[in-house]
């Protein structure tokens, strides 16, 4: 008897103690999420299609259901800020979907999805409010509302939860968010877990990062993104700059988020589209899209739904891929990731040349393949496919052998795949 109890804590400690094991998202998530497209628009009556209410979230989980999207794996739509009433029920203390704007309620709008193979995600904040000023985790009297609230977005069947980080002092992060953690774990419904955390605390160790990871599935680390290709390439470069610490812990189960992919909206170029797909794809990031799936360019839905770079992107090892040269001004740079391969032989990688030189004339970037990736198996043959070219194969080298392409300006890429011929 006694013994039965020691093993039966023993077990309880391996599953609910050292590390974030709630085996959700071994592979970036991908779907849909309202904030850069939708923000806080909560006039219903003015902004009849673009606010914040259950017929913007059922038209997106129709759209991702019937237009290919899931198909190629976006399959969760995550709700963010502003979906809640002012206050908590006086009598269950849980949350409330506003009532006008969410007459049926959350669980009723998981179902709609969950009917349609689509996730649902949900928004909160582990502060005292959340960013748009709606009810967070605690409140100013000293309530701790944690585990209601996990056991309310449970019930909901909820899929996934954004915990944002507005309202906290920044010292509290590493308490909040791993009691959200628990408070999640113990819960019947899985629910993946994305964090803020480190957003709200810029640069932070190697230390803090492995407990960021050890309690989170994924975790924004920047500023938001907005509708515009400074936004983007500002996030571009910081991953540039930093990519080579956030790898050793980014992989399958916790991923770190440069947040939503802002194509087919009015902010980017083609070819700058084209950009923030390649980057985020190379860095095995969420594929997260806020934007109108109603009303969207078919050249733009063409490149959400590239399959060559979504597999990049769930490449089963999940490297987030670095910069690996520059210039001096930062204008052309070379990026590559390891990918994962079939069997023995050497493996396969993926390389993006970057040029963000703004006069017109297109660039030759030229390298030599083990200048770049130095790992590269000498004898073997590599086949280069072009992955913005209907997988095109564009030349077979050795790896002393030089990659030549010519690159367009203003944030362009060329993005291929190296395949070893064996
Ligand atoms: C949390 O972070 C603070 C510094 O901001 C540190 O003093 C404290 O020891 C940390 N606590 C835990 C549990 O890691
Ligand atoms: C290069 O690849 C070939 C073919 O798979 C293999 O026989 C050889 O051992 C590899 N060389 C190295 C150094 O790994
Ligand atoms: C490697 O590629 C070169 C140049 O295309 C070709 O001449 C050679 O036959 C290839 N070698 C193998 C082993 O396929």
């Amino acid at each position: 008897m006694k013994f039965g109890i020691f093993m039966l804590t023993i077990i309880a400690l391996f599953s609910t103690g050292y590390g974030w094991n709630n085996g959700l998202l071994l592979k970036p998530p991908m779907g849909w999420m309202s904030w850069m497209k939708y923000a806080c628009n909560i006039d219903c009556k003015r902004y009849p299609h673009e606010c914040i209410d259950e017929q913007l979230y059922k038209d997106m989980i129709d759209h991702l259901a019937s237009d290919g999207y899931f198909e190629a794996g976006y399959k969760t739509v995550n709700i963010d800020d502003c979906w809640s009433e002012h206050a908590r029920d006086p009598t269950t203390s849980r949350l409330v979907p506003d009532r006008i704007r969410f007459p049926n309620g959350i669980h009723s709008l998981a179902q709609y999805a969950h009917n349609k193979q689509i996730e649902l995600g949900i928004y909160s904040d582990v502060g005292t409010l959340t960013c748009g000023g709606y009810p967070g985790t605690r409140d100013n009297q000293g309530h701790d509302y944690t585990l209601i609230d996990a056991q309310t977005f449970s019930e909901w069947e909820v899929d996934s939860l954004k915990l944002d980080g507005c309202y906290q002092e920044k010292e509290m992060y590493n308490v909040t968010y791993p009691e959200f953690t628990k408070a999640l774990a113990q819960q019947k419904h899985k629910i993946a877990y994305a964090c803020s955390w480190p957003a709200y605390l810029g640069l932070v160790p190697d230390d803090v990062y492995k407990q960021i990871r050890e309690n989170c599935n994924y975790w924004r680390n920047y500023g938001d993104i907005v509708d515009s290709w400074n936004s983007v390439s500002t996030i571009i470069n910081f991953y540039g700059e930093h990519g080579n610490q956030y790898a050793k812990f980014h992989g399958p189960g916790g991923w770190f988020d440069p947040d939503m992919l802002i194509i087919g909206n009015d902010g980017l170029s083609y070819e700058q589209s084209k950009t923030q797909m390649a980057f985020w794809c190379l860095w095995s990031a969420p594929l997260l899209m806020s934007n109108d799936l109603r009303n969207i360019r078919p050249e733009m839905k063409e490149i959400l739904l590239n399959k060559h770079l979504i597999a990049i992107d769930q490449d089963r090892l999940g490297i987030m891929g670095t910069r690996v040269w520059k210039t001096k001004n930062y204008e052309q740079s070379v990026w590559a990731k390891k990918l994962s391969r079939d069997g023995s032989g050497p493996d396969p990688y993926a390389i993006i040349y970057y040029n963000t030189n703004t006069l017109g004339v297109p660039s030759f970037m030229s390298h030599r393949l083990s200048d770049i990736i130095p790992n590269l198996n000498t004898t073997v043959n590599y086949s280069v496919y072009d992955l913005y070219d209907d997988y095109k194969k564009i030349a077979e080298l050795k790896a002393h052998d030089i990659l030549t392409m010519k690159v367009k300006t203003s944030g362009s890429v060329r993005m291929v795949k190296l395949v070893p011929e064996v």
